[in-house]
């Protein structure tokens, strides 16, 4: 997390990072200076109550707004637990005003009339001073669980989806929990929930180190309170364009930030696929009712078991449970002789739940709250939640 302070890498700060802007005229500088910051417009309201780590930078613009307005700003920033830096732009700044300003952890005045370099630098100035944010929980404290499907279709995303959304409304708190998408090449965890995945880990290129809880929440898409998503930009060349230490960075990042990570994981094993696995408390094997997929879902299991030689030992869960079988279907005692091992979990059958949530976008949870799905993977998660964290249990037994 050490950010040079070197004038070459100024371009590399500015990449990426989210700043919040008060004051419409300030929009134009997102193509102009500071081209390549996740710029976001903003109000005096925005201010309060933001989280730490939200945004890297405060830009105000004190010509937009009037004087009590501009109190009201330094006032709620002063307020929070860790103001991010501030940077006042203007003509005639009052001098009250400035003082309040300055007794900020971080800010910086600019008077006007500046250059776009003087205002580049003391951007870039204010950002290499910036301390990393202090992870809300602590990373003993986090979770965190992968789902993947025996087979192609078996619902990995859409059972990762309702975990994830469970979990955060369960956990009540903004910002608890982060879905991450990591079928980096085409994952539809964002068209599942009918939202813009942003996050292009390609960027990085080998630069995986100066990932960190700031930068990280420019890359995340809010889905709902509780609940962020991570997910990668469509690109057919993602697999080979990420970096293993990227993504595992960006997953030891997630898990100081979030109570809960949820993963999305491919079935293919990539480079970081054992390394991801074994930083999961809890590792879910979905699969169908088919033949064919139970027999994946064993060997599948057993290769993860194999592979991580941690004792972590993945649970099979049978997705898409219909009560009147439509053909010979195994029963869940034939499953679990085919599978070798219990089923973990059943998820009930509700192909119009599945598919109208998937088409309005959304978890079936919000759309179809008493399909047997929702009730279902509600059951699953109490009980995992229920288990005492993996690798806490691992730390205590070494
Ligand atoms: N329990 C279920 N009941 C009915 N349809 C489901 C269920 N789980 C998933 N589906 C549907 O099955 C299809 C494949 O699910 P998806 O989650 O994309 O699988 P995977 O991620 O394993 O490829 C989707 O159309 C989804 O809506
Ligand atoms: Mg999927």
């Amino acid at each position: 997390m050490l950010r040079s302070k070197s004038a070459s890498v100024s371009a590399d700060l500015i990449l990426g990072r989210r700043i919040l802007a008060l004051g419409a005229s300030l929009r134009a500088l997102a193509d102009g200076p500071l081209a390549g910051a996740a710029f976001e417009m903003g109000s005096a309201s925005s201010l309060e109550n933001l989280p730490p780590g939200a945004v890297d930078l405060v830009l105000i613009d004190a010509d937009a707004w009037d004087a009590p307005a501009l109190a009201a700003c330094v006032k709620a920033l002063s307020a929070l637990r860790a103001a991010p830096p501030v940077l006042m732009l203007g003509e005639s700044l009052p001098a009250g005003l400035v003082r309040n300003l300055l007794r900020l952890e971080s800010a910086d005045i600019l008077e006007a009339p500046y250059t776009p370099e003087d205002l580049k630098a003391a951007v870039l100035a204010l950002l290499a001073e910036a301390q990393p944010v202090a992870a809300a929980p602590s990373e003993s404290a986090s979770r965190c669980w992968g789902v993947t499907g025996a087979v192609g279709g078996a619902g990995a995303t859409t059972i990762a989806i309702e975990i994830a959304h469970a979990l955060a409304v369960q956990g009540g708190k903004d910002k608890s929990v982060c879905l991450v998408d990591l079928n980096l090449a085409d994952g539809a965890a964002a068209a599942y929930l009918g939202c813009a995945p942003t996050t292009r880990l390609a960027d990085f290129g080998h630069a995986a180190d100066r990932i960190d809880a700031a930068m990280l929440q420019a890359f995340v898409t809010p889905v709902s309170k509780g609940l962020d998503l991570m997910a990668g930009v469509r690109d057919p060349t993602a697999f080979d364009a990420v970096g293993r230490d990227a993504v595992l960075r960006m997953l030891e990042v997630a898990c100081e930030v979030y109570e809960y990570v949820i993963l999305d994981l491919p079935r293919h094993r990539r480079s970081w696929t054992l390394d991801a696995l074994s930083g999961c408390d809890e590792v879910l094997v979905i699969s169908e009712l088919t033949v064919p997929a139970l027999l994946a879902a064993r060997a599948y299991s057993d290769e993860i078991e194999d592979g991580l030689s941690t004792g972590l030992r993945p649970r099979i869960v049978l997705n898409r449970l219909a009560s009147r079988m439509f053909g010979p279907a195994p029963s869940m005692t034939e499953a679990e002789k085919a599978l070798q091992r219990k089923a973990e979990a059943g998820v009930s059958s509700d192909w119009e739940a599945a598919a109208a949530s998937a088409n309005l976008g959304g978890p079936i949870a919000q759309h179809r709250p008493k399909s047997k799905i929702v009730k279902d993977v509600q059951t699953l998660v109490e009980r995992l939640a229920a288990q005492p964290p993996r690798r806490d249990a691992s730390a205590k037994a070494a």
